[in-house]
């Protein structure tokens, strides 16, 4: 009987790792997202304010997909134009830091 405790003791300890594990990498964000592009990108009242289409509305992107490859997006973000700041804003982000965002964007809204 004992035993018995023992394993399903275990058995709930693993499930509840595997479990939180399995949250984690669902919720996972990027980081440089999270910190510097979702201020506009994610709707809110910078968003609204700046026009910047939100990464939840995926019909507010096919303008941008359609127009522009992602060499020509990444080329946009990473040097500015007078549509976009400069890597967004973050000049202390990397050109890849940028890259990765964009492309996390990507796989949000395509
Ligand atoms: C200050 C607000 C703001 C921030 C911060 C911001 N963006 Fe944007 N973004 C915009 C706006 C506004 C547009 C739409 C520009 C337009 O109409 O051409 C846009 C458009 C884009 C596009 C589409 C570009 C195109 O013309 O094809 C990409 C990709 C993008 N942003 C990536 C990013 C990334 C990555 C970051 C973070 C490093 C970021 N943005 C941070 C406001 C912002």
């Amino acid at each position: 009987m004992e035993i018995h405790k023992k394993v399903l003791k275990n058995a709930i300890v693993v499930f509840v790792l595997i479990a939180a594990l399995s949250t984690t990498s669902v919720l996972a964000e990027d980081k440089t997202f999270a910190d510097v592009c979702s201020e506009c990108h994610t709707g809110g009242f910078k968003g609204w304010v700046s026009g910047a289409p939100n990464v939840k509305e995926k019909d507010k992107w096919q303008k941008f997909i359609e127009r522009d490859s992602i060499t020509k997006m990444r080329e946009i973000v990473l040097n500015g134009t007078d549509d976009h700041k400069r890597k967004g804003g973050c000049e202390t982000c990397s050109n890849s830091d940028v890259v990765d965002a964009i492309d996390y964007m990507m796989s949000l809204v395509k």
